[in-house]
Order: structure tokens, then C-alpha cells, then sequence
């Protein structure tokens, strides 16, 4: 296992999954990327200035808990942290591919999580749809 991708929404289920992450990283001597997306808004009522501020607004609070991952990972392993914006299911899904990762890993429930089902969306898609393993942390 050389390349681990962990997925991280800003939620505690989310944080559990990156020290996972963090573990496998360090013992396998691999390399972690984390990513966080940004989903986009689709509320139609939203005008043009609005959604860029709260885009703005989430990508200040998303590059400050990254920073807080990087700091808490150093002296730990090497890790990388990105950004996109999107559908999160499906952007993680295409770095994976991209980076070549041998195994994502994800929290069972993130921010939304009501806890009624066994998984939230994003990592059942994760799951479902993955090319490589899918580490799926409670
Ligand atoms: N926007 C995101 N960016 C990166 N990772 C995410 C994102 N959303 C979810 N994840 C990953 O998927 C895991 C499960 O979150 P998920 O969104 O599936 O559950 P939920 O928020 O409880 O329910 P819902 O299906 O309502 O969103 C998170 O712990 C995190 O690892
Ligand atoms: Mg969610």
C-alpha cells in the first residue's frame, strides 16, 4: 500500500477517519493526501454575490482545518492536502483515480449524519463506486 487518500468533511466521524488514515500511513511508510470538497449550492435563489461569499466564506473554514490536519500530521508522516469543489462523492472518486490510491478512506457519517442509516451517502458512494479499497471508519 504506497498511496492513501482520506476523505475529510470538517466533521468528528471525518476527523476519526484522517487519525486512521494517519496510522495506516505511518505504518506502511505511504503517502496520505486528504481532501476536502466543497459542495456546490444549488439554491437557485441565491444571487451571484451571496454564493461567492459563502464560497469564499467555506473555503476559508476548509483551508484553516486543513492547516490544522497538516500541523497536527507533522513530524508524523508526509501529507498533502487539496481542495475541490463539486459533487464530493464523485471528486473524491476522481482523485483516486487520478492519484492512483490504493485505498480511500472515509468516516461512516459526516456532518449531516442523523445516524439512521449504516452510512451516510457520500461514503456508500464511496463504497459503491470505488476502484481501489474503501476503508469505511466508525
Ligand atoms: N464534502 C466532503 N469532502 C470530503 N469528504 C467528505 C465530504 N462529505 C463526506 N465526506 C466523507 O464521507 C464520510 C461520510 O459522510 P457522509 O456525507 O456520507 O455522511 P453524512 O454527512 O452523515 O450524511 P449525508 O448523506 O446526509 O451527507 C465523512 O466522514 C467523510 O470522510
Ligand atoms: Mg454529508
Amino acid at each position: 500500500m504506497k498511496k492513501i487518500l482520506a476523505a475529510h468533511d470538517g466533521s468528528k466521524a471525518s476527523d476519526k477517519a484522517v487519525k486512521s488514515a494517519l496510522e495506516l500511513a505511518t505504518q506502511f511508510k505511504a503517502a496520505l493526501t486528504v481532501i476536502s470538497v466543497i459542495p456546490e449550492l444549488y439554491l437557485t435563489e441565491l444571487v451571484e454575490m451571496d454564493r461567492v461569499r459563502i464560497l469564499d466564506a467555506m473555503t476559508a473554514d476548509t483551508k484553516k482545518t486543513l492547516a490544522r490536519i497538516r500541523a497536527k500530521a507533522e513530524g508524523v508522516s508526509p501529507l498533502k492536502t487539496i481542495i475541490k469543489y463539486g459533487r464530493p462523492a464523485e471528486e473524491i472518486l476522481a482523485e483516486a483515480v487520478r492519484m492512483k490510491a490504493d485505498i480511500i478512506v472515509a468516516g461512516s457519517h459526516g456532518r449531516h449524519g442523523a445516524g439512521k442509516f449504516f452510512m451516510g451517502s457520500v461514503s456508500s458512494k464511496l463504497v459503491d463506486h470505488a476502484q481501489c479499497s474503501v476503508l469505511v471508519v466508525k
